[in-house]
């Protein structure tokens, strides 16, 4: 791969440690992959934030890129193993939340944005048309480049990490025209409806790996995409997707040749049956990826003017800080039911300790909970997981 003259300057270790372990980073995936050289980067989105998942080797890492690095573009992080502020709230022992603390602190050190949410794009990190980026959380840098159509390919945390502190990434896969066409076309019949999306989304991540798949006859609207895009990458491992009629550029698509695979209720119902593994939650996690304000003001009106039932089990609506500062009377109502939970998710947070049966509707959710969490599964609607409340 080509590099500037400052490019070689940093990766020799003229500009400090952190600038340099970057540029080998960066030097070793344009290698690996066959970049042509570096591109600029306007944002970028970081993994890699739970102390469940990075341990002490992550924490230990990030400390040593804090102590001579910033990232140079604005950059946000992915939900972290606890709710920052009422952690104790959630069963969280201090030993895990002062780790959890120390990672924090040395993203923010590094310049990073410290909301931690994995829907940065609906709370101010939105990257424009044609941008490039380098963005890690499969889910949103699948939304990234289907939804709002810049380019991102799918980084890990510490490539992310490198290419917000040197503003630049390689310039391959994702990046480049030809690799952005779609692979197969998805007949689908399906309700339009959130979870129908997230199903959907799972049965198609299996059947297609990493293509990029092409939707006919569906009209999700930003929450069904961001479901879609999260369950088709944790089932395979989708980058990126066109839907008929909805996402940018979908008209200019060449669809001649394609193989075609139709998914319907039927597939569906068996995406379902396939990720229930349990029958009683103990706990009721929604907000896989995080609740948008839209989410948070439907499930609101749901709830509403009813009672909880005193037997139900505990219930955490996971949605990022800002959105729930922006919906002050929607979190009233929902912490009549539960708790309104920012900067983590069912996922990343250490449930495994005071939770054995985890109910969602989430796919993505379904998919992880059994390995990283060690839960039973309790796969269903909104409407219906909301009346085990009442
Ligand atoms: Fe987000 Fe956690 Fe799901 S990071 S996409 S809520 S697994």
């Amino acid at each position: 791969m080509f590099l500037t003259k400052e490019e070689e300057q940093m990766l020799a270790g003229e500009r400090g440690l952190g600038h340099q372990r970057a540029m080998e980073l960066l030097a070793a995936l344009g290698k690996i992959y066959d970049a042509d050289r570096l591109i600029p980067i306007t944002s970028a989105h970081l993994s890699g934030v739970s102390y469940k998942t990075i341990g002490d080797g992550g924490s230990d890492f990030l400390m040593e890129m804090a102590r001579d690095s910033k990232v140079c573009v604005p950059t946000t992080l992915n939900p972290a193993g606890m709710d920052l502020q009422r952690w104790r709230d959630m069963g969280v022992s201090s030993n895990f939340a002062e780790k959890q603390k120390a990672i924090i602190d040395s993203y923010g050190k590094l310049g990073v944005e410290t909301n931690c949410t994995c829907t940065p794009y609906f709370t101010g990190n939105a990257p424009k048309q044609g941008d490039a980026v380098a963005w890690a959380e499969s889910s949103a840098l699948s939304y990234v480049n289907s939804v709002l159509n810049a380019r991102t390919n799918r980084e890990g945390g510490p490539g992310a990490l490198a290419a917000a502190i040197i503003g630049k990434t390689p310039r391959y896969g994702l990046h480049l025209d030809e690799n952005r066409a779609p692979t197969v076309i998805i007949e689908a019949v399906v309700e339009d409806e959130i979870t129908a999306y997230s199903l959907l989304g799972h049965a198609v991540g299996l059947k297609v790996g990493a293509a990029i798949p092409y939707f006919k006859n569906i009209r999700p609207d930003c929450n069904g995409l961001k479901t879609m895009a999260a369950a088709m990458a944790a089932a395979g491992s989708v980058a990126k997707f066109h839907v008929e009629g909805v996402t940018p550029g979908w008209q200019s698509q060449e669809l001649k040749g394609l193989e075609k695979i139709s998914i319907g209720s039927k597939e569906l119902a068996a995406a379902k049956d396939a990720l229930t593994s349990g029958r009683e939650p103990d706990l009721i996690a929604l907000g896989c990826p995080h609740l948008s304000q839209m989410e948070m003001k439907m499930l609101a009106s749901m709830l509403d003017g009813k009672q909880r039932n005193r037997d139900a089990p505990e219930v955490w609506f996971c949605t990022s800080r800002v959105v729930k500062t922006w919906c002050p009377k929607e979190t009233a109502v929902l912490e009549r039911f539960g708790k309104v939970v920012c900067d983590t998710c069912m996922i990343v947070a250490p449930i495994e300790a005071n939770h054995k049966c985890t109910a969602t509707n989430s796919a993505k959710a379904c998919t992880y909970l059994p390995g990283l969490c060690s839960q039973k599964v309790v796969c269903d609607s909104y409407p219906v997981l909301l009346e085990m409340i009442l």
